[in-house]
């Protein structure tokens, strides 16, 4: 529920470069990468604790320092009550024709991020990926999908 890893599959083990051990009870941004805009993840945690689920690319950093790419499918989990019990994220390998159009948009986030009230940058990232996704008359999600459909 507070983003902390409870489980994850031998493919992720090689690709961070965590033992299960070093990775298992750690908070997911253990991988975080520096090159992330801080409003993907507000996105992304805002669509999952209201019970939506969301695709998103993300840039992650490997215990060497090195990074990988993933398009992410995170959904809620539920019990069988209908409570929500925490979060699941399957990764796919990305469409690496997007990378480009991908990494300059979170370029121009992080430069809007980049200001001294870090709240305020957020939420002017968040103003700017909105109105980027407005211009093309689509939300986040099918702008995801429509990229790995390149
Ligand atoms: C299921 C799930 C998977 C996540 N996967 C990642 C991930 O691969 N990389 C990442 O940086 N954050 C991931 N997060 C988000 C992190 O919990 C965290 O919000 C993010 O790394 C930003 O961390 P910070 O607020 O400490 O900067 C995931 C969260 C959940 C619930």
């Amino acid at each position: 529920m507070k983003g902390r890893i409870t489980y994850g599959n031998r493919a992720f083990a090689d690709y961070a470069g965590y033992t299960e051990a070093e990775f298992l009870g750690q908070p997911h941004s253990l991988v975080r990468h520096p090159d992330m805009p801080r409003s993907v993840f507000k996105l992304l945690w805002d669509r999952i604790s209201q019970h939506h689920e969301v695709f998103a690319y993300v840039k992650n950093m490997a215990k060497d320092g090195s990074h990988y790419w993933v398009m992410a499918n995170v959904t809620p989990s539920f019990d069988v009550a209908g409570q929500l019990v925490g979060y699941f994220s399957v990764r796919r390998r990305p469409n690496a024709k997007t990378l480009p159009a991908v990494t300059a948009l979170y370029k121009k986030m992080l430069e809007i991020e980049n200001v001294p009230d870090a709240r305020e940058g957020m939420h002017l990232s968040a103003e700017f990926l909105t109105a980027q996704l407005a211009q093309n008359n689509t939300d986040y999600d099918h702008f995801i999908l429509a990229l790995e459909a390149l």
